[in-house]
């Protein structure tokens, strides 16, 4: 199976990520490591571990990342994702062990003991904790096999600044290193995230896939409202489980190779993933930028994998 570290800051779409992860035989979740984004860190921690639990997967490490960007405040996202960051349904308090090691420590140790390129990295969340590993020990960037990240946009621009996506956002200067570290990067932009908007008839098949199918409803039935009032359409978009999705199938995605840069100055464009679409720059492309998405087959995988987790 294929290794991963899943880096996140759930957030009810990075939980529906953990647990397609979690259900699919063809990857091997070596940990989890927690960052402050939409809500602070403690929460986050809190949510991964209930979400480990509800998988009946008590056995996975969970890591404590960084707090805070590398530069500047945090900045979080209650409006969309309620106070816990996990709203929509009453789950219990975690009882798994927080892991001793930090989470920064514990993706370095990681990618310096398994073989160079076999683990990728999977940050669904911002990424402060990637870069904050590539800073504090260089040596394991040439060991990271990719990294498929969520974060983003292109064509449909901003979801938290008329320019920026949420993830990259929250810590410009943690993704301009990771997008500059020359790592290769799969990039799941809100261009795609925006075409995966889950569907009424989805939402009550998921109901009805044993306990775990019935909370990723609720999840998603509270998750829709913020996108129902800003945007208007029915449906929430899967953001994080996109990114899970590319590493099981590949084929339900369509994209480019280019470059892609982070504005990190910008008086309006701070945290714009700058995407070089049309090859007008010349720079090497350093990302696969995806575009699209088939998204009934990927609500079926949901389906099918959620569901399996559901009545195990
Ligand atoms: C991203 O921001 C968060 O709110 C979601 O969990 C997702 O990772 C979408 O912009
Ligand atoms: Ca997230």
């Amino acid at each position: 199976a294929q290794k991963i570290i899943i880096d996140t800051d759930p957030g009810q779409d990075d939980a529906v990520a953990i647990l397609l992860a979690l259900a699919s035989p063809e990857l091997q979740v070596l940990g989890v490591t927690a960052v402050a984004g939409n809500v602070p860190l403690p929460l986050t921690l809190r949510n991964a571990r209930v979400v480990c639990e509800l998988a009946g997967r008590p056995d996975v490490p969970v890591f404590a990342g960084c707090d805070a960007p590398l530069e500047g405040t945090l900045v979080t996202a209650e409006n969309v994702h309620g106070a816990t960051g996990l709203d929509g349904v009453a789950l219990p308090e975690p009882t798994m062990p927080v892991q001793d090691r930090h989470g920064v420590d514990f993706i370095i140790d990681t990618l310096r003991a398994e073989p160079p390129g076999t683990v990728t990295l999977v940050p669904i969340g911002p990424l402060t904790n990637i870069a904050a590993a590539f800073r504090r020990a260089p040596d394991i960037v040439a060991r990271v096999q990719r990294i498929v990240l969520m974060g983003g946009a292109y064509f449909e621009v901003g979801n938290v600044t008329p320019a920026a996506e949420f993830n990259i956002y929250v810590d410009p200067v943690a993704a301009a290193e990771v997008f500059a570290s020359g790592v290769d990067l799969v990039v799941v932009p809100l261009d795609v995230t925006h075409r995966a908007l889950t569907n009424r008839a989805w939402v009550e098949t998921m109901r009805g896939q044993g306990r775990v199918g019935a909370v990723v409803a609720s999840w998603t039935d509270f998750f829709e409202r913020y996108d129902r009032a800003k945007y208007g359409h029915e449906g929430a978009p899967l953001h994080d489980p996109c990114a899970i999705a590319w590493l099981i199938a590949p084929d339900l995605f369509s994209g480019r190779r280019i470059n892609v840069e982070i504005e990190t100055e910008g008086r309006w464009t701070r945290g714009m993933t700058v995407a070089d679409w049309w090859g007008v720059s010349g720079r090497a492309p350093n990302a696969l930028f995806l575009r699209d998405v088939r998204a009934e087959a990927l609500f079926a995988l949901l389906t099918d994998r959620i569901g399996a987790l559901g009545r195990a």
